[in-house]
């Protein structure tokens, strides 16, 4: 049988991107036997693709900056857009500064919510697993906002 993937487009969006949180809601309810935890985190994603500061700082929302979202994606389908994306987000504020949290998934933008997996964490998100369900806001003129839910079981 033909294997129908096409070639990864080495589009390699270098995404250095900005997290602000409106509320960085920590439920730190503990499942009793393992001591895990579940982490809800609600935050906005802005990037900035072109122009002279790409991948630059972008200030919005009155929200607070609370860390960076470094990684790559590129498209993976042969019908339409839909990336592969592999992201680190990189916290750089709070109790989480310094922590990362590892997503991975499939992402099509035109989608009205894309679910994406959590396959590990370091620092305060050490083991961590869950998932992210993420809309696009706007997007164009070189500029794109996500806003992002991500649900972290972790220790
Ligand atoms: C780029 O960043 C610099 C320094 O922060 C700022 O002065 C300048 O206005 C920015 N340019 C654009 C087009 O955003
Ligand atoms: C975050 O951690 C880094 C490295 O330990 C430190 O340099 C920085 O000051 C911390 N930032 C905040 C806002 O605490």
């Amino acid at each position: 049988m033909a294997y129908s993937s096409s070639f990864i487009l080495p589009l390699l969006l270098l995404l250095s991107l900005s997290l602000y949180a409106t509320i960085a809601t920590a439920t730190g309810h503990e499942h009793a036997a393992r001591k895990e935890k579940m982490t809800h985190l609600h935050f906005y994603f802005h990037e900035m693709y072109s122009g002279p500061n790409a991948t630059g700082l972008v200030v919005a929302r009155n929200s607070k900056l609370i860390g960076r979202a470094q990684g790559l994606s590129a498209q993976a389908s042969l019908d339409g857009t839909a990336l592969l994306t592999a992201i680190n987000f990189v916290f750089t504020e709070g109790e989480y500064n310094g922590s990362t949290v590892a997503i991975l998934g499939r992402a099509v933008p035109s989608a009205p919510a894309i679910e994406r997996t959590i396959v590990g964490g370091s620092g305060k998100f050490r083991m961590a697993r869950g998932y992210t369900v993420s809309k696009v806001i706007s997007w164009g003129g070189g500029y794109f906002l996500m806003e992002f839910d991500a649900y972290i079981i972790h220790h």
